[in-house]
């Protein structure tokens, strides 16, 4: 694969330098040229979609407790770096609208009944605000892509496998990705090998890398010829492909 052909997709936006999953992160994400915006969707105590990665609060805001024990109101007084408001999936769709920017949309949940609600409710807003087609729906959960597929089969879907440290091998690592029905799959870019790679060729999967920042481990996946890569130094990769590309 040509280094000009991989995605490039901030890994929570550009999130080493600006707080992670907010619009701030986003835009300078964006700013930097990036494909793509890598986010994380949990669900409010009164069912809005919005963008956080863990469970709780603590780690990323000024809000205590768990994600899912607060209504929208609660959330949004929260604040997630910077002075930024923890976001809505619906105002990173209209900046990725206004922006001509992908999304890789990864579903996050406590239980399995919330992953199925969270599958459903996260493909309904893709449909109706007409960004499905410009979006990858991706989880560490075959189930939720198994979902995913099953509410609209026009979703593109992304596999994370597990585990992954290295203990799977190629064969198994696709096998997963294809009873989970997806299109591509994503790995730690730390246990990527070439035979990984082949076998993701063989299979029809892309390969996504995540979350490399160094040059040197950006300049390996691009050697290995992945097909994106999912990183939380936007510049650093931008840096890396230019220098590769002369
Ligand atoms: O899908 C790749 C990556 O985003 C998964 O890990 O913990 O950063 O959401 P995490
Ligand atoms: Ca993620």
């Amino acid at each position: 694969m040509s280094c000009n052909s991989i995605v490039r997709a901030a890994h929570r936006g550009a999130s080493a330098q600006y707080p992670e999953n907010t619009l701030l992160a986003f835009r300078k994400a964006i700013e930097q040229g990036l494909d793509m915006l890598e986010f994380d969707v949990r669900c409010t105590a009164d069912a809005h979609l919005i963008v956080m990665h863990d469970l709780t609060l603590e780690r990323t805001t000024n809000g205590h407790g768990n994600v899912n024990d607060h209504n929208l109101q609660e959330i949004r007084k929260f604040d997630a770096g910077q002075g930024e408001k923890i976001p809505l999936l619906e105002e990173v769709i209209e900046l990725a609208r206004q922006t001509n920017t992908r999304l890789c949309v990864e579903l996050k949940s406590s239980t399995e009944d919330e992953e199925m609600a969270l599958a459903e409710a996260v493909i309904r807003t893709l449909e109706s605000t007409a960004f499905l087609s410009r979006a990858i729906v991706t989880s560490f959960s075959p189930k939720a892509l198994l979902r995913a597929k099953a509410i609209n089969p026009e979703v593109s879907t992304m596999l994370d496998p597990s585990p992954q440290d290295g203990s799977l091998s190629p064969r198994e690592i696709c096998a997963q990705a294809l009873r989970a029905g997806a299109n591509s799959l994503c790995y730690d870019f730390r246990f990527l090998t070439p035979e990984i790679v082949r076998e993701c060729q063989l299979t029809g999967l892309a390969l996504w890398a995540w979350d490399p920042d160094e040059p040197a481990d950006l300049e390996r996946m691009i050697q290995l010829g992945v097909s994106g890569i999912m990183t939380n130094r936007p510049d650093v990769l931008n840096k890396v492909l230019h220098d590769v590309a002369v």
